[in-house]
C-alpha cells in the first residue's frame, strides 16, 4: 500500500496551522502520531517536525474510499492529507498542543507508506532502554525531543558562520585524511592501499593545518570541523565530534582571541536561546581555579570551595596529615556547610562512610572528617590532635554548629582532584546548583607543561606549538615546570566548552620548546617536519580556539548526555548501535590493504 503524491504538494506544515488559517483548505504531510476510531469518526495525529495536527476523517465528507484508507492507518504510516482547517468546539479544545484549538476536516487522503508497528512508543520513549533506542535512532530522533535539538545545532551552526563571516574569517575546509596531529588522544588510522603499511591519521583536530593557513596568509580562518579521538568515552565525549575552529593572525595577545570568541559565544546564546551573557565575562586564573575549586573546569554556581590547611598540618600530630605534607603534598578540606544538622542533615553518619569509599575511585587513600555537633565536636582523627589544632581547624573552616569539615591528605594532584569531584557530588546532594543559570568563565594562565612520570619527560599541556607567557620566558630552560602558557578555557558550568591559545611563530622560541619536551631533531623531523618546514617561510603571529559545538548545545539544550546533539552517535564502547559499526570486513578488502586481522 504504497500512494504516489501525484499533483499532492504541501502548503502548511502541521505545527504551522494557526488559528486564522482557519476556513482555508490546505494540505499537510507527515507521520500518524495516534489514531482514534469513533465509528463514523477517525482522528489522526499527524506530526510533522514543527509540531502535531488533528485530522478529522468525517465518513460524510471525505467519502467511502477515503475513510476505508483513514481506517487502515496506524501508528507512523505516512499520510497527506488535503482539507478545510476548522475552529475545535470549545470543549474539544486541546491546551497542550500548539495546534490546539483548530483540526483539518479531510477531504483527500494519500497512505504514502505503511509501517511496521515501531518497537516502542514514540511518546514513551524516554521510559524505553536506551539500547533499543539507539538501534532505531530514527524513530526516537522524530520526537519533538530530539527534532528541537537538532534544529538548535543547525541554528547554532548558521548564527557561527554569519557571525564569522562578517568578522572576515574565510570558512576553509582541511583534510581528514592527514598526518597525525599532537593533540594527546588516540589517533583513528586508516590504512592506505596505494602504501601498504602506511597509514593516514583521522585529525584529532585541524589544529596544524590551520596554523599553515596562517603562514599561507589566508589571515583568519574558520571552520566546522569534524574531529576524531579515540579516547574513552564519557556523558561528554563522544569518539567524533564538532567543533567550531578558528585561528587569526595577527594578534597581539591572548584577549585579542578571547574578545573574538566571547562576541560570538554570546551571539549564539542571545540568538539560539534568548539568554543574554554577562558584559563582561570573569577570568580566573588556572592556579586560583585549582586552589578554590579543584578543577582547571571549575563550577562556581555554589560555593564549597577547597581550603588549605596544610601549615596547620604539618605538626598536628595526625602522621596522615603529616605525611602527606612532609612528602611535597597538601592537606584541604571543604567545609560541607549545614550537612551533618542535627535536624534535617543532608548526609546520614552512613552517607559519611559511604563517602569514604567515594574518594577512593580517586585514588584517595581516605576521606578525614570533623562534624560540629551540638554537643561538640565529633570526629576519629581529632583523638590525634591538639586541641589547639582542632580549634584553629575549625576557626579556618568558620565552622559553625551542624557543619561537617572534609579533609584530604595526599599529592596535590590527588587532593585537586578527590576534593573537586567531592565538591560537585555534595553540591548535587544537596541540590545547591541552580540548574536555569549559566556560569561562563575563561580559565586563564595554565602551565605551559606538566612532568610526565610515564614518559619521564615533560608534555606541553596544551600542545606544543602553544606561546610561553613573555615573563616567563627565562625560565624555559632552567624551571619549565614553572612556566606559564598564553592559553585559556572557556567553561561553562563546569564543563570545557572550548579552549586555545597563541601560537609560537619564531624559531628559535619552537626549538627550545621541543627541547624542553624532551624531543630529538630526529623525532621533530619525523612527527612535524612539514609542520615545522613551513615556519621557515615568513609566519605571522597567530592565535585561535576551538569551540566544542556538541557541549555548547548541550548546555543550551540543558542536556547532560552528548548523545542526545549527535544524530549517530556511539555508545560507551564506541560502536553504532544502529549501523553496528565498526564491523568486520569482507578478505578482500583487507588483502587490498595488505592486512591480516591477529584478533586474539
Ligand atoms: P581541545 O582539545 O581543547 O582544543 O578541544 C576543543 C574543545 O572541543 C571539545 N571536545 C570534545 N567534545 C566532545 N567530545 C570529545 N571527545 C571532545 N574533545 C574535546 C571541548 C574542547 O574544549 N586544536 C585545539 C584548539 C586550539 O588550540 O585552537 C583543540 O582541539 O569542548
Ligand atoms: P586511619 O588512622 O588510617 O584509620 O585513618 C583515620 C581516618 O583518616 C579515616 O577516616 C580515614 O578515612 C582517613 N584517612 C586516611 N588516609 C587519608 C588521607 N590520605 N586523606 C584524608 N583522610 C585520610
Amino acid at each position: 500500500m504504497t500512494e504516489f503524491l501525484g499533483e499532492m504538494q504541501r502548503s502548511v506544515y502541521c505545527g504551522e496551522a494557526e488559528e486564522r488559517l482557519c476556513g482555508r483548505v490546505i494540505t499537510v504531510m507527515g507521520w500518524a502520531a495516534k489514531r482514534r476510531d469513533l465509528g463514523g469518526l477517525i482522528f489522526v495525529d499527524v506530526r510533522d517536525r514543527t509540531g502535531i495536527l488533528q485530522v478529522v476523517f468525517d465518513a460524510s465528507i471525505v467519502g467511502v474510499e477515503n475513510f476505508a484508507k483513514a481506517e487502515a492507518i496506524r501508528s507512523e504510516y505516512v499520510v497527506a492529507v488535503t482539507g478545510k482547517l476548522r475552529a475545535r468546539g470549545a470543549d474539544s479544545v486541546n491546551d497542550k498542543l500548539k495546534t490546539g484549538r483548530v483540526e483539518l476536516a479531510a477531504e483527500t487522503l494519500k497512505l504514502l507508506s505503511d509501517a511496521d508497528t515501531p518497537p516502542f512508543i514514540l511518546d514513551e520513549a524516554e521510559k524505553v532502554n536506551e539500547a533499543v533506542r539507539l538501534k532505531y535512532r530514527y524513530l526516537d530522533l522524530r520526537t519533538p525531543y530530539f527534532q528541537q535539538i537538532m534544529a538548535t545545532k543547525s541554528a547554532v551552526m548558521g548564527i557561527a558562520r554569519e557571525f564569522l563571516r562578517k568578522e572576515g574569517f574565510l570558512e576553509l575546509e582541511t583534510p581528514f585524511l592527514g598526518k597525525s596531529t599532537p593533540e594527546g588522544a588516540r589517533d583513528y588510522l586508516v590504512p592506505s592501499r596505494v602504501h601498504p603499511g602506511a597509514f593516514y591519521a583521522l585529525p584529532q583536530s585541524p589544529q596544524l593545518y590551520k596554523q599553515i593557513l596562517m603562514i599561507a596568509g589566508f589571515d583568519r580562518y574558520f571552520q566546522i570541523a569534524r574531529c576524531f579521538r579515540d579516547e574513552d568515552l564519557r556523558a561528554n565525549r563522544q569518539p567524533e565530534f564538532t567543533q567550531i575552529d578558528l585561528e587569526m593572525s595577527f594578534v597581539r595577545d591572548e584577549e585579542d582571541v578571547m574578545r573574538l570568541s566571547e562576541a560570538l559565544l554570546k551571539e549564539i546564546f542571545l540568538k539560539a536561546k534568548g539568554v543574554k551573557l554577562p558584559e563582561k565575562i570573569r577570568r580566573i586564573p588556572y592556579r586560583e581555579a585549582m586552589d578554590r575549586f579543584g578543577s582547571d573546569k571549575p563550577d562556581t554556581r555554589f560555593g564549597l570551595e577547597l581550603i588549605d590547611v596544610s601549615d596547620l598540618a604539618a605538626g598536628c600530630g595526625f602522621q596522615v596529615f603529616e605525611g602527606a605534607v612532609r612528602s611535597g603534598g597538601s592537606v584541604r578540606m571543604i567545609n560541607a556547610k549545614g550537612f551533618y544538622h542535627s535536624l534535617n542533615p543532608i548526609l546520614s553518619r552512613r552517607d559519611v562512610d559511604a563517602l569514604g569509599e567515594y574518594v577512593k575511585t580517586y585514588r584517595a587513600k581516605g576521606l578525614a572528617w570533623i562534624a560540629l555537633k551540638d554537643d561538640g565536636v565529633q570526629s576519629v582523627i581529632t583523638k590525634f590532635m591538639k586541641e589547639e589544632t582542632v580549634t584553629a581547624l575549625l576557626d579556618r573552616a568558620k565552622a559553625e554548629k551542624g557543619d561537617i569539615l572534609f579533609f584530604i591528605a595526599d599529592k596535590n594532584e590527588v587532593v585537586y582532584q578527590t576534593l573537586g569531584a567531592l565538591r560537585l557530588h555534595l553540591a548535587e546532594k544537596a541540590g545547591l546548583v541552580d540548574k536555569s543559570a549559566y556560569d561562563v568563565l575563561w580559565v586563564t594562565d595554565f602551565p605551559l607543561l606538566e612532568y610526565s612520570p610515564e614518559e619521564k619527560r615533560c608534555v606541553a599541556v596544551h600542545h606544543p606549538f602553544t606561546m610561553p607567557k613573555t615573563e616567563d620566558l627565562a625560565y624555559l630552560d632552567s624551571e619549565p615546570l614553572r612556566v606559564r602558557a598564553m592559553a585559556y578555557d572557556l567553561v561553562i558550568n563546569g564543563q570545557e566548552a572550548g579552549g586555545g591559545s597563541i601560537r609560537i611563530h619564531g624559531r628559535e622560541l619552537q626549538r627550545r620548546m621541543f627541547q624542553a619536551l624532551g624531543f630529538t631533531e630526529a623525532q621533530i623531523e619525523e612527527r612535524f617536519g612539514f609542520f615545522v618546514g613551513a615556519f621557515n617561510y615568513g609566519t605571522p603571529p597567530h592565535g585561535g580556539l576551538a569551540f566544542g559545538l556538541d557541549r555548547l548545545i548541550m548546555l543550551l539544550c540543558g542536556t547532560d548526555n552528548i548523545k542526545d546533539v549527535v544524530t549517530f552517535p556511539k555508545v560507551q564502547n564506541a560502536s553504532d548501535l544502529m549501523t553496528q559499526a565498526p564491523a568486520p570486513v569482507d578478505k578482500k578488502q583487507l588483502d587490498e590493504l595488505r592486512l591480516k586481522p591477529d584478533v586474539r
